[in-house]
């Protein structure tokens, strides 16, 4: 495994070179270490964590103070991955002005690298600011979860047919204006891989892809999809590499037997004298 602490600088390094980009979500010390002990390059304090950790159904609801709260952990934890940090909703589109000092905040209080933000041509100005200040941007286009209730839930943007139909040009538009603005990596999320396909061929910058086919430069998943930590069924794109909702509910199936059979704790896991 590659040792080398990973700077905004590699990823488009890694795109020129052919090698792929691995990124995690992550919102603890504990998966945070574990991730970066296992080389993930990237780790992502994603605003998902309003639905997989706090149990919203969306992820409008999270504010900044609670991404810092994360990032700080996940700081602490990364020795070697680039750590992202979400701009939650509200946090980035009232004015540039306020999101320098929101993503000035993720940076100095979190610990964050970058910065990610949702949305095309509509916030290039707020994304060429940032870069401008020196703040590194990551986009993120397609299916932008902020923009739940416009898209009428969570659904795949850009299909050829349906309702979405005619958006492909706009998410092209999309992805060339926020590598103009000086992004140095776009997220695509949920859309065709075709798309995905073309719109890596023509920007410079690597695309990361979840729910957006093998094209992209990158791959990112939600750490709860990849490790199997939720009760609903998963959207086709993620896939479920364990199951530890299952091998929780077990040890605690095994640990609820235990004390109430007075098995645990058994003299081996008790001070004293280990007699029987
Ligand atoms: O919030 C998040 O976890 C994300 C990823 C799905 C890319 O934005």
């Amino acid at each position: 495994m590659d040792k080398e602490k990973v700077r905004v600088p590699d990823l488009p390094r890694m795109k020129s070179e052919g090698r792929p980009i691995a990124m995690l979500t992550a919102y603890d010390y504990p998966f945070a270490r574990i991730f970066d002990q296992a080389g993930i390059d990237v780790l992502l304090v994603g605003d998902s964590l309003g639905m997989v950790v706090q149990g919203n159904d969306s992820t409008l609801p999270v504010t900044l103070d609670e991404i810092i709260y994360h990032t700080r952990m996940v700081a602490r934890a990364r020795r070697r991955a680039l750590l992202v940090a979400d701009m939650p909703f509200l946090s980035f589109q009232v004015s540039s002005e306020q999101a320098v000092l929101n993503a000035g905040r993720l940076l100095k209080e979190g610990g964050a690298e970058a910065v990610k933000l949702e949305g095309g041509v509509a916030i290039a100005d707020t994304v060429r600011r940032l870069a401008d200040l020196d703040i590194p941007v990551m986009g993120h286009i397609g299916l932008t979860p902020q923009s739940v209730h416009r898209m009428g839930g969570h659904r795949v943007q850009g299909r050829r047919s349906g309702r979405t139909a005619g958006s492909r040009e706009r998410l092209i538009d999309d992805a060339l204006a926020i590598e103009a603005a000086g992004a140095f990596a776009i997220v695509l999320e949920g859309i065709p891989s075709d798309l995905a396909a073309e719109i890596t061929g023509r920007i410079g910058v690597p695309t990361i892809g979840i729910g957006a086919g093998p094209h992209c430069d990158g791959q990112v998943l939600v750490m709860h999809d990849l490790l199997g930590l939720s009760e609903s069924l998963l959207p086709r794109f993620a896939k479920r590499y364990t199951n530890l909702w299952q091998a929780a509910g077990e040890a605690a199936s095994e640990y609820l037997g235990e004390v109430r059979g007075r098995v645990f704790p058994d003299a081996e896991h008790s001070y004293g004298r280990k007699s029987a």
